[in-house]
């Protein structure tokens, strides 16, 4: 297969990083380092050949990046997210991208919005409460606080770009400094008054859904729950797939959004947000649910003998390091699970694309106490094994050599991160 992706116009190595998304109306609401431009996932479909209607499918969804550009272009979407969070923001994305939201019902709730003088224990859990105190200035919390009680005056549909703007705002508000990823309660920064930050985002939201118009004959669905799902019962109807699963030892995505899972109840404690999302999740931290760690040999079942054979030396050898290491991270646990849990969603990505479908996907490699894990070269096998081929992977560049080569031993290598790509056969 030859892809003719990103001629002049679009620079190869930037179009699958998210560096352009704020650029991008609806994208510019929310978007995540670990995304991918807009203009890739428009590069993927142009290349298939697509035509209105057709349905691309991304099962790990994140903030929507993939679904939200493939209905602008005219495309259907279809696409699974485990985090209730991301899946909210991801929601409100997509019904904005089909012209079926009404913003101005939205603002006119929050622009009358003022500060919950009740008892704050009544709305938040101990946890919570402990957690999001830290966050915010006393009059921001309260302010937040009486956003979260006036939701129910939004209409059912509206509730995602209500949570996302208030979403927004509260990330605008927090005095905890963050590097863009996680937040918590150790580093401090300016936070803006709640009121700017409802204008700016006023703006911006309103400003983008003026030209959209309603495009009824187009289906969108974000199924909240772990891709695992995938081809359950489904059809083999999507034409595309796009998609960047977790990488090995990269983002906790329950970490990064606790601030949020607490704010908007999704999860009262640290072992809810365990229970209820990481379980949800495919294990890529020593965060993972110890169950699911401790079954880690189970999940070797799943991968083909080549594979097994491959990861065994290195779950061997990370077991070992683990006892001489600070820290004592259990990273052998997550290999096995790791791998085995994308295979099984690749597998459901083959059964619901159609015959000759094209697939993209982006991921990046690991080290683990010094010790490289090839997740693209594996990947690309994976695909294979899944029924994909004519595949090509193609380095997009190297990432954390700096972080890496200070802190970490014999990572003298920088880590790769990768456009892998095929058919399915
Ligand atoms: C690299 S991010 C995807 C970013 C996305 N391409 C975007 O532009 O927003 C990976 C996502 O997979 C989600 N995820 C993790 N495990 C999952 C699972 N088993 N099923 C579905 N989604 C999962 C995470 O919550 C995270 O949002």
């Amino acid at each position: 297969m030859q892809l003719a992706l990103f001629p002049e116009k679009i620079d190869r190595k930037v179009a699958p990083t998210n560096l352009r998304s704020n650029r991008h109306p609806i994208h510019r609401w929310a978007n995540f380092i670990a995304g991918y431009s807009p203009e890739f996932v428009s590069e993927c479909a142009r290349d298939a050949g697509l035509n209105r209607g057709d349905v691309v499918l991304d099962p790990f969804a994140g903030l929507g990046t993939t679904l939200t550009q493939a209905l602008l272009d005219g495309f259907s979407a279809v696409g699974y997210e485990a985090n209730p969070f991301f899946h909210e923001l991801a929601t409100a994305k997509i019904h904005a991208a089909t012209g079926r939201i009404s913003p101005g019902d939205v603002f006119a709730v929050l622009e009358s919005t003022s500060e919950y003088g009740g008892n704050l224990s009544d709305i938040f859990s101990e946890d919570a409460l402990k957690f999001l105190k830290k966050m915010f200035a006393n009059d921001d919390f309260r302010m937040l606080a009486g956003a979260r009680r006036a939701e129910n005056l939004v209409s059912e549909a509206d509730r995602p770009l209500f949570r996302l703007v208030v979403s927004r705002i509260m990330e605008a508000v927090c005095l905890s400094q963050t590097d863009g990823v996680y937040k918590a309660p150790t580093t401090r920064k300016a936070g803006k008054p709640f009121k700017v930050a409802l204008v700016e985002l006023r703006r911006d939201v309103l400003t983008d859904c003026q030209d959209i118009l309603p495009k009824p004959d187009l289906t969108a669905e974000l199924v909240l729950g772990p891709a695992s799902q995938l081809g359950k019962g489904r059809p083999s109807t999507a034409s595309l797939c796009i998609t960047s699963p977790p990488y090995l030892n990269n983002f906790d995505y329950a970490e990064m959004t606790r601030m949020e899972l607490y704010f908007w109840g999704y999860a009262r404690s640290w072992s809810e947000i365990t229970e209820r999302v990481r379980s949800q999740m495919i294990v890529n931290t020593t965060t993972a649910p110890s169950d699911l760690k401790r079954q880690h040999l189970k999940f070797a079942t799943k991968l083909p003998e080549g594979e097994r054979e491959f990861l065994a030396p290195i779950v061997a050898q990370l077991r070992e390091r683990r006892d001489q290491k600070a820290g004592k991270k259990d990273y052998f646990a997550l290999v096995y699970p790791y791998f085995a849990q994308l295979l099984e969603v690749l597998q459901g990505c083959h059964r619901v694309l159609k015959s000759e479908s094209p697939i993209h996907v982006i991921i990046g490699d690991s080290y683990l106490y010094g010790i490289h894990i090839p997740a693209g070269d594996i990947c690309r096998r994976l695909l294979e094994v899944a029924g994909f081929d004519s595949l090509q992977q193609v380095l997009l560049r190297t990432r954390g050599e700096r972080w890496i080569l200070a802190k970490r031993e014999g990572a003298g290598t920088p880590i790769g991160e990768y456009h892998i790509y095929g058919r399915r056969n």
